[in-house]
């Protein structure tokens, strides 16, 4: 069995402290076998840049996932002929830096193909997501069984369709972009794990991880605002994924939902336990 360990949408500091905090505690309460972030949220809500995504490899992650707002920070342009293990949608125009999708090697020796595409539905144009999607699991498909693709997505209708296009053809199919955790993770006909949304990791008291009050007067007055994270009320969501590395079929999908008492309490648990 291969355990995977997704991290939802990390949202500026306050989603970075939890990963940079938790996330060794986690894995070793857990037995995580490979990690995977999306991290296009991570710099103050818009984009990533080359130092937190190293914050991100030191803290345990495998592969980083992203989105539309993958490129914000122009600094991560260059980063990406560097740094194959973050990862941008695969259905952009060729053009773009970096690939969607990259083979990982577990710490249980297992490779973990994860592929990154976004949806079209209420998002900017691009390519057909349904279409790339399997010329990327075809490239990976040669050095991993387990793959996971997170589909960066707005609509629920064009994730749930992306979960039974890939049923029995991927391990897992988790939706990632809306910041709001579903309860609907279930293992599809064919054994492949789908959520419509891992959740965000970030503050919760704001509006999917922005300052409320920016949010509210943009809603009350229709003016613009000034975004800025939000702070209070910080929780880490994720999924966990359990995988058959000979077939590629996930045996298990697991919601997870942790504040910061409960991260601080897996790492005492660990503390104690070394
Ligand atoms: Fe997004």
């Amino acid at each position: 069995m291969t355990r995977l360990l997704f991290v939802g949408d990390v949202v500026g500091r306050p989603g970075r402290d939890l990963v940079t905090r938790g996330l060794k505690a986690i894995v070793s309460a857990h037995r995580v076998d490979c990690v995977i972030v999306n991290v296009e949220n991570a710099a103050a809500g818009f984009g990533v840049t080359p130092e937190i995504a190293n914050e991100f490899l030191d803290a345990g992650a495998h592969v980083m996932t992203g989105g539309n707002h993958t490129f914000d920070k122009k600094e991560i342009l260059p980063f990406f002929s560097q740094e194959s293990r973050l990862l941008r949608p695969a259905n952009l125009p060729a053009g773009a830096p970096g690939a969607g999708h990259y083979v990982a090697r577990a710490t249980n020796g297992v490779n973990v193909g994860v592929i990154n595409v976004m949806g079209r539905v209420f998002m900017h144009a691009i390519d057909d997501p349904f279409r790339v999607v399997l010329t990327e699991i075809e490239k990976v498909k040669k050095d991993a069984a387990v793959v996971l693709v997170d589909f960066h997505a707005e609509a629920t209708s064009e994730k749930v369709a992306m979960g039974w296009h890939l049923d029995g053809r991927v391990t897992a199919v988790v939706g990632t972009h809306t910041h709001v955790q579903t309860a609907d993770e279930r293992l599809l006909l064919q054994g492949t794990a789908y959520i419509t949304d891992a959740g965000m990791t970030g503050p919760h008291d704001g509006v999917i991880g922005v300052e409320r009050q920016a949010i509210l007067s943009r809603f009350l007055t229709g003016l613009p605002q000034r975004f800025e994270t939000a702070r209070e009320n910080p929780r880490l969501s994720g999924i966990i994924i359990d995988a058959d590395e000979r077939s590629g079929r996930a045996t298990a999908i697991t919601r997870l939902s942790l504040s910061l008492k409960d991260v601080d309490a897996l790492i005492a648990q660990a503390a104690s336990t070394r």
